[in-house]
């Protein structure tokens, strides 16, 4: 029977030391570190994404602006707001939330932001600066990822890990970071041919993969590190309990909500890992936490 991996204590540790820093850098220079969400249309977990964000702004002592912009608007449009709020001294981060409505072009939006406002580390400055293995702003989600695996105390380095889902976002940069550990890394994807066969050999898995209760034991080494990107809204009763059995506290989200959310993995995989991350109350946490602590430096780095 493996152990419950909480994002929550290691996320409140880096919130707690930001907020200390935001502290102190009120009273030396009376300005605090800012970052402004830009959001093209109404993408509900978009929206949901933002508000959690300002909200940690707000527990920590930072300050944060949503700028909203319609569905409709142009890729001009956007340009001249993205570059208003490079040109703004008072901004330090700049956060474009993804994925953007068509026919806007995420991957172009990203180039247009000032690489030391990027508190994402999308933009492909700050990426090649990963690729080799140099300071920079990073990806908040790998970011968290890394650090949840270092304080379980399964050494990386050496290690053989499995990231299911090739991302921008999550898997891409992960397996760039994980390879800066000297961990051995497999990045595997909807076109990897016996995919049980990778991942079982895994001594650390990461599954971003999108698909609620996708890996079972059988994709699972015994003993092994499981860390679950997966965050999906689940609305049919029938895979709510092939998930869940028949867990009350599901059935009444289903009531009070239509859906409840799942990770990609099923949760009896606690029963052959080492250490598996619930989803939600995992990764998400330590995302968050990784942003504002991002956006801090973005500051001490540019008006420090
Ligand atoms: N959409 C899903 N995850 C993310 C993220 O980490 N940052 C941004 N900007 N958009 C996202």
């Amino acid at each position: 029977m493996g152990i419950w991996l909480e994002g929550k204590p290691l996320a409140d540790r880096i919130r707690d030391q930001v907020a200390r820093e935001v502290a102190l850098a009120r009273e030396a220079k009376g300005t605090v570190p800012g970052i402004v969400a830009v959001i093209v249309g109404d993408n509900p977990a978009s929206q949901s994404y933002v508000r959690m964000k300002e909200k940690a702004c707000r527990a920590l002592g930072l300050w944060s602006e949503v700028l909203r912009l319609p569905a409709g608007t142009t890729r001009d449009v956007l340009k001249a707001r993205i570059d208003e709020l490079n040109a703004a001294d008072h901004v330090d981060g700049i956060l474009v939330q993804l994925p953007l409505p068509p026919p806007l072009d995420s991957q172009e939006a990203i180039s247009w932001l000032r690489p030391d406002k990027d508190v994402d580390g999308f933009h492909p400055y700050n990426l090649g600066l990963l690729m080799e293995n140099r300071p920079g702003l990073r990806p908040c989600t790998p970011t968290g990822i890394v650090e949840l695996i270092k304080s379980t105390g399964v050494a990386i380095e050496g290690s053989e890990a499995a990231i299911v889902g090739r991302s921008m976002i999550v898997g891409k940069p992960l397996a760039a970071m994980m390879t800066n550990e000297n961990a051995t890394v497999t990045v595997c994807h909807s076109r990897t041919r016996d995919l049980a066969q990778v991942t079982s050999r895994a001594g650390i898995l990461i599954a971003a993969l999108g698909k609620p209760g996708f890996f079972g034991p059988e994709h699972v080494k015994e003993g092994a590190v499981v860390v679950d990107v997966g965050s999906n809204a689940v609305s049919d009763p029938a895979e709510i309990r092939r998930l869940f059995g028949d867990d009350p506290k599901r059935e009444q989200d289903l009531r009070d909500k239509g859906y409840t959310w799942a990770g990609d993995v099923h949760p009896r995989v606690i029963e052959k890992a080492g250490w598996l991350t619930p989803s939600p109350g995992g990764v998400g946490p330590l995302t968050i936490a990784f942003l504002m602590k991002s956006t801090l430096e973005a500051y001490q780095h540019r008006r420090g």
